[in-house]
């Protein structure tokens, strides 16, 4: 593993580096909550105090002055609303998690800044803001039926990544898998004794095909109640290896080199990432200058696998602990602004424990990209567009189905026209009657594309865009 350490001392304040951050991404995963098998999970106390502090070690990174990695003009004690940027589902557990980590990120007034905490009114009183001085940070939260969905929820309602998914189900991988394992998950059966879909045992419900829910079960129990059969029943060993069959169970369901259909979720949302930075990059008093948006772990591991990361490091195909984030940085080796000194960093935490530390992206082996490195691997393999999100997933989203699919910068658009564009200058490079035969494929090509358009504009009847969601948080 030639991980790219960045010399770090406790939490995620480092060295000094002569260097300047001019804004940052960062998207987290939630806490610790409560089990996914029942739905409605939720943000536990635990869970809240460590996204809480995850939030507080990016204040002292991002904000705090002194911090070598201050972002460039960011105000440091009191909340500006042009200076950040949040975003979450409309799921109670991740506007809880984004929640918390604002808390972290900008602490009450009276805590930090009393004199900021109250005003003096005209008539010579002094007046205190409620909560001693708790900053009200603005958090957007996305519907599952609204377009913007599609960047941090991108493999919901997504029927084509739904099925490439499904594939992993069938591959030999799976099937040795489940057949090597089944024992093992029989012998867990005196610890799921009280979860009805799993007391009979001896069916197939307790195998690997259910790695992630029965890890998740007794993952949930060990840390909530210590007189549950879950917690009883299972050693270390067994959760080590509970642990490591949910890894490539859910590493495989989000992501295979050779099927980029699995990995929807990652190109939507290093979409995402691209398109927030290049508003930092674009605008004038480089706002926003820090971006938070909080998700699901499939999101990671399927960004993991398609930006080479598994490749740096086979870590990267393991879940990511709660409260796990990612960051993305944007700096100049000097103080001044300039686009073509300006570089990118990712960088990963696991959970509240781990140290923030650079990797490099796309298989480039370097700790950072340029600007224009980075948008160019970006833009060569991430969906930038919604359009380009309905296209590629097929999906049924009301929400699809609204969009002016004849708007020229439709990528999928921009990719036919990159395949027809190829057959005209193959066609030029041919002779005579070659070329008449080359015109004619060509014809048929637009007749495709129309024909793809108006199946997705067909679309419009469904009634419901929810009935492929997956919760995987
Ligand atoms: C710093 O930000 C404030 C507003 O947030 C802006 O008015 C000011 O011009 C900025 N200063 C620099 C040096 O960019
Ligand atoms: C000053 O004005 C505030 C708001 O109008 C009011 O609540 C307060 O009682 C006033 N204080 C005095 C001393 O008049
Ligand atoms: C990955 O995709 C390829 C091609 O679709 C398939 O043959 C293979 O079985 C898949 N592997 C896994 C682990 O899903
Ligand atoms: C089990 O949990 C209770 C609190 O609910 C605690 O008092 C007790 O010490 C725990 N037992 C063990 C073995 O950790
Ligand atoms: C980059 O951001 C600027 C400012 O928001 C915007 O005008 C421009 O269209 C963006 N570029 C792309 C390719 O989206
Ligand atoms: C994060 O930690 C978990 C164990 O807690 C491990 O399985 C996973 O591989 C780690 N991920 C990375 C990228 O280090
Ligand atoms: C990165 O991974 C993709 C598959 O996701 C692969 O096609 C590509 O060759 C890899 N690039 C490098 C430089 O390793």
């Amino acid at each position: 593993m030639h991980t790219i350490a960045l010399a770090m001392i406790g939490g995620l304040v480092g060295h000094a580096a002569a260097e300047t951050i001019h804004g940052a991404l960062v998207f987290s995963r939630h806490g610790d909550r409560t089990t996914k098998h029942y739905k409605a999970q939720a943000l536990t106390s635990l869970g809240a105090e460590q996204v809480f502090q995850v939030g507080s070690d990016y204040r002292a990174r991002y904000l705090a002055s002194g911090s070598p990695h201050q972002i460039k003009n960011i105000s440091e004690f009191q909340y500006q609303s042009s200076q950040i940027y949040a975003s979450a589902p409309d799921q109670g557990i991740l506007l809880s998690t984004a929640t918390a980590f604002l808390q972290g990120l900008y602490p009450p007034l009276g805590d930090i800044k009393p004199s900021a905490a109250s005003t003096t009114l005209a008539n010579g009183s002094t007046v205190s803001a409620p909560l001693t001085g708790y900053q009200y940070v603005t958090l957007h939260g996305v519907n599952d039926d609204s377009p913007e969905t599609v960047w941090i929820k991108g493999d919901d309602n997504c029927p084509v990544l739904t099925s490439a998914s499904a594939d992993f189900t069938a591959s030999a991988e799976y099937q040795s898998k489940l057949a090597s394992t089944a024992d093992f998950y029989r012998s867990l059966q005196p610890a799921l004794a009280d979860v009805a879909d799993y007391a009979s045992g001896g069916d197939s419900a307790l195998s690997y095909a259910n790695a992630y829910d029965i890890f998740d079960l007794i993952n949930v129990a060990r840390i909530h109640d210590n007189t549950s059969a879950a917690a009883t029943h299972v050693t270390d060993a067994q959760m080590v290896q509970l642990r490591t069959l949910a890894d490539s169970a859910e590493f495989g369901l989000n992501f295979n080199a050779s099927q980029p259909q699995r990995s929807i979720h990652a190109q939507t949302f290093a979409g995402a990432v691209w398109a927030r930075l290049n508003q930092t990059v674009s605008s004038a008093t480089r706002d926003p200058k820090l971006t938070l948006l909080a998700g699901s772990y499939d999101t990671f591991l399927a960004f993991f696998g398609w930006a080479n990361l598994t490749a740096v490091s086979a870590d990267f195909t393991g879940l990511p602990d709660y409260a796990s984030t990612m960051a993305f940085e944007l700096f100049t080796a000097g103080e001044e602004f300039s686009k073509d000194d300006l570089r990118v960093r990712f960088l990963f935490r696991n959970g509240t424990e781990g140290k923030l530390t650079a990797f490099p992206l796309f298989g480039s082996g370097k700790a950072d990209l340029s600007w224009d490195e980075f948008t160019s691997a970006v833009q060569d393999r991430a969906i930038m567009s919604v359009d380009g999100w309905c296209d590629a997933c097929q999906s049924e989203a009301a929400f699809c189905s609204t969009f002016k699919l004849s708007a020229a910068e439709n990528e999928a658009e921009e990719r036919r026209k990159g395949s027809i564009a190829a057959i005209v200058i193959a066609c030029v490079s041919l002779a005579g009657n070659l070329a008449l035969l080359c015109l004619f494929v060509r014809k048929a090509l637009r007749t495709r594309a129309e024909r793809q358009r108006v199946g997705v504009l067909a679309a419009k009847d469904v009634d419901s865009v929810r009935s492929y969601e997956k919760e995987s948080v």
